[in-house]
C-alpha cells in the first residue's frame, strides 16, 4: 500500500539541513528522486541548498555526470518552510539534533500531516528508535536510517529494525538507498547498531594495551597500520581525528546500554583525558601532538646492529614456530633442540599467551628470552615482545636481528597476544557475538565494516583468513591469563571454530 518508490512522484522529506541532512539530500536527488529539505534555524536549509548546488554542479565539471543531469539533479530539490509542508512525502528522514524528546515532538507533529503509508525514519546514531517510535501513534512506520559522514562519500546506510517496524518499511528504505547509490545493511535497534559496535574491539582493546603500559600510543598504531593487518588508521590515530570529546562519550555510552558489558569496558585514563581537554588534532594535542593539524610522531630510534651468535626457537605448536623460522634462515645460526646452548638467545612465537609465561612453560630462562608476533607473517613491520626480566643485551641483539633487512621492527612489553593478535581476535570476537545475536548477518557485518569503518577486511572475513581456530587459542589463553570475562570467545566463534567451518555460516 505504501508509495511506490520508483515513481518520479515520490518525494523524500529532509528534517534538518546541517551535515548530515544535507548530504541525504545530495544522494537523494542524483538518485533521482524529488527532495523537500525543512530546517528550524532560518537560512540552514538556503545554505544547504547552495551546498548541494554547487557539490552537483562541480561533478558535473569533473564529468562524472553530464549537465544535464547535474541540473535536473539540482531542479529536484525544494526548500520548505514547515512540517505541513511535507504532507506529499513517501518518506521523511530527520537529521536533527541528537535529543529523543526532540526527536519524538517533531515525528509526533509529522502524524498529523503525512498519510498513513508515510515512512519516519531516523539518521539518529546513538538514540533507540524503538524509543523514538514509542511516541508515535503508529509506531511500524519507525525505521532507523543512519548514514556516515561524509554521506556521498560513504556508501553505506544502517537500516534499523526498531521493535515495532513493519517489514515494508525496511523493504522501501532498501530500495531507496540503492536507488541513492548506497548499500544498505540490516541491523537489528540495539547499542550502536551494526557499523559503531562491530568497531568497538579497534578501540577498546588499544586502550587496554596502553593502560595496561604495554606500548605507546604511536606504537600500536603503528602495528595496527604496518604489521600487516592493513587499518588505515590506528585507534589512537582514529581518537584525535573524531576528537575524544565525541568518541570517548561513544565508548562509555556504548558500555552502559549494554549493561557493562566487559567486552566494551574503556579505561580510566580516558575519562581524565576528556577532563583535561586532550581531545586531539582539532585542539592541538591528544595521543600525538599537531602542528598545523599534522600529526607530529616520536621520531623512531635507530635499530641496534649487534646480532646474536646463535638463536634457539622453541616449539609452540600453529605454524608461528616455522613463520619464525623461515625468516631467520640464512641470517642466523639457528638451534632448535631441546634446550638452548649457553651462546643463543630464545626466541618465541606464541598465539595469545605472553613471552614470561611462555618462557616458564618451556622450563627456558626467561631473561635470554624474547617473542616475535607471527600472525600475519613477517613481511612487515615486526612487533618484539620482552618477557618481564629480558636482559636489555638479549632484546637489543633480538631487534638487531628483526631490523637486519632494512624492515621497520617495535619492541614492546610483555602482553598475552601482543598488540595485533589481540586487537584482531577482540574484533573477531565481538562481531561473532554480533552474528550470534541475530543484530545482523555475517554478510551484512562484513559489509558495513568495511564500507563505513573502512577496515581492509570484514571482521568475520579476518577471522576466516586467519583460521577460526587460530583467533579462538588467542581469546581462549587471553581468557585463562587474565580470568577477565572481556576475552571469553562468542559461542559463535567457538562453534565454528571446533566444526572447522567458516565463521560466515549461518545458524541451520
Ligand atoms: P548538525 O548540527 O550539523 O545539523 C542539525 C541541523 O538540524 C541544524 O541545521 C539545525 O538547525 C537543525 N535542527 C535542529 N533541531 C531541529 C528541529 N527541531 N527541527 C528542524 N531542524 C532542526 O547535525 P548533524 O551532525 O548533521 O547530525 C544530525 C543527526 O545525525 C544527529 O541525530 C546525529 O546524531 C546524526 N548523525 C551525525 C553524524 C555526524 O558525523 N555528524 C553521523 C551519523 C549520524
Amino acid at each position: 500500500m505504501a508509495q511506490d518508490v520508483n515513481s518520479p512522484d515520490f518525494v523524500i522529506g529532509i528534517i534538518g539541513t546541517g551535515t548530515m541532512g544535507r548530504g541525504i539530500a545530495q544522494i537523494s536527488v542524483t538518485g533521482g528522486f524529488k527532495v523537500k529539505m525543512f530546517d528550524a534555524q532560518e537560512g540552514a536549509a538556503d545554505k544547504a541548498q547552495e551546498f548541494i548546488t554547487r557539490m552537483v554542479s562541480r561533478a558535473a565539471e569533473k564529468g562524472q555526470v553530464s549537465e544535464e543531469d547535474a541540473a535536473a539533479s539540482n531542479g529536484r530539490l525544494q526548500i520548505v518552510g514547515a512540517l505541513s509542508d511535507l504532507s506529499d512525502c513517501g518518506m521523511i528522514v530527520e537529521a536533527i539534533v541528537e535529543n529523543l524528546d526532540v526527536k519524538r515532538k517533531v515525528f509526533s507533529e509529522l502524524e498529523g500531516y503525512v498519510g498513513d503509508d508515510t515512512i519516519l525514519a531516523s539518521n539518529t546514531s546513538s538514540l533507540s528508535v524503538t524509543q523514538i517510535a514509542a511516541g508515535c501513534a503508529k509506531p511500524e512506520r519507525v525505521a532507523g536510517f543512519h548514514f556516515f559522514n561524509p554521506v556521498p562519500l560513504l556508501k553505506v546506510v544502517e537500516v534499523v529494525d526498531g521493535q515495532m517496524t513493519a517489514p515494508w518499511v525496511a523493504d522501501k528504505l532498501d530500495a531507496i538507498s540503492r536507488k541513492c547509490g548506497h548499500d544498505p545493511v540490516r541491523t537489528q535497534d540495539t547499542p550502536g547498531f551494526l557499523v559503531n559496535h562491530a568497531g568497538r574491539g579497534l578501540y577498546t582493546e588499544g586502550v587496554r594495551i596502553l593502560a595496561e603500559s604495554i606500548a605507546e600510543p604511536h606504537q600500536v598504531d603503528d602495528v595496527l597500520r604496518e604489521g600487516g593487518a592493513g587499518f588505515r588508521m590506528g585507534p589512537f590515530e582514529l581518537m584525535d581525528t573524531t576528537g575524544l570529546d565525541v568518541s570517548g562519550v561513544v565508548m562509555e555510552s556504548i558500555y552502559e546500554q549494554f549493561y557493562q558489558e566487559q567486552r566494551f569496558k574503556p579505561q580510566a585514563f580516558i575519562r581524565n583525558r576528556m577532563a583535561a581537554g586532550l581531545f586531539g588534532r582539532k585542539v592541538g594535542k591528544g595521543f600525538y601532538d599537531y602542528e598545523d593539524y599534522k600529526k607530529v610522531a616520536p621520531a623512531a630510534p635507530a635499530a641496534p646492529t649487534d646480532l646474536p651468535e646463535a638463536v634457539w626457537i622453541g616449539p609452540q605448536g600453529h605454524d608461528s614456530t616455522k613463520v619464525l623460522a623461515d625468516f631467520l634462515d640464512g641470517k642466523v645460526d639457528i638451534e632448535t633442540g631441546d634446550k638452548p646452548s649457553a651462546r643463543a638467545i630464545c626466541m618465541v612465537a606464541p598465539m595469545g599467551r605472553d613471552a614470561t609465561m611462555t618462557a616458564i612453560d618451556l622450563c627456558i630462562e626467561a631473561e635470554r628470552t624474547v617473542a616475535v608476533d607471527t600472525l600475519f607473517g613477517l613481511d612487515d613491520r615486526r612487533t618484539l615482545m620482552t618477557t618481564s626480566v629480558t636482559d636489555e643485551g638479549v632484546r637489543d641483539l633480538a631487534h638487531g636481528l628483526l631490523a637486519s633487512d632494512g624492515g621497520a621492527v617495535t619492541v614492546i612489553h610483555d602482553s598475552p597476544g601482543f598488540i595485533a593478535q589481540r586487537v584482531i581476535a577482540t574484533i573477531v570476537n565481538i562481531s561473532s557475538e554480533i552474528a550470534q545475536m541475530g543484530i545482523a548477518t555475517p554478510e551484512d557485518i562484513n559489509k558495513a565494516v568495511r564500507l563505513g569503518l573502512a577496515y581492509p577486511q570484514g571482521p568475520l572475513e579476518f577471522g576466516d583468513s586467519l583460521g577460526a581456530g587460530k583467533i579462538h587459542a588467542i581469546l581462549t589463553a587471553m581468557h585463562d591469563f587474565y580470568g577477565d570475562p572481556r576475552y571469553r570467545p562468542s559461542p559463535w566463534l567457538t562453534r565454528r571454530a571446533r566444526l572447522g567451518i567458516s565463521l560466515m555460516t549461518p545458524e541451520a
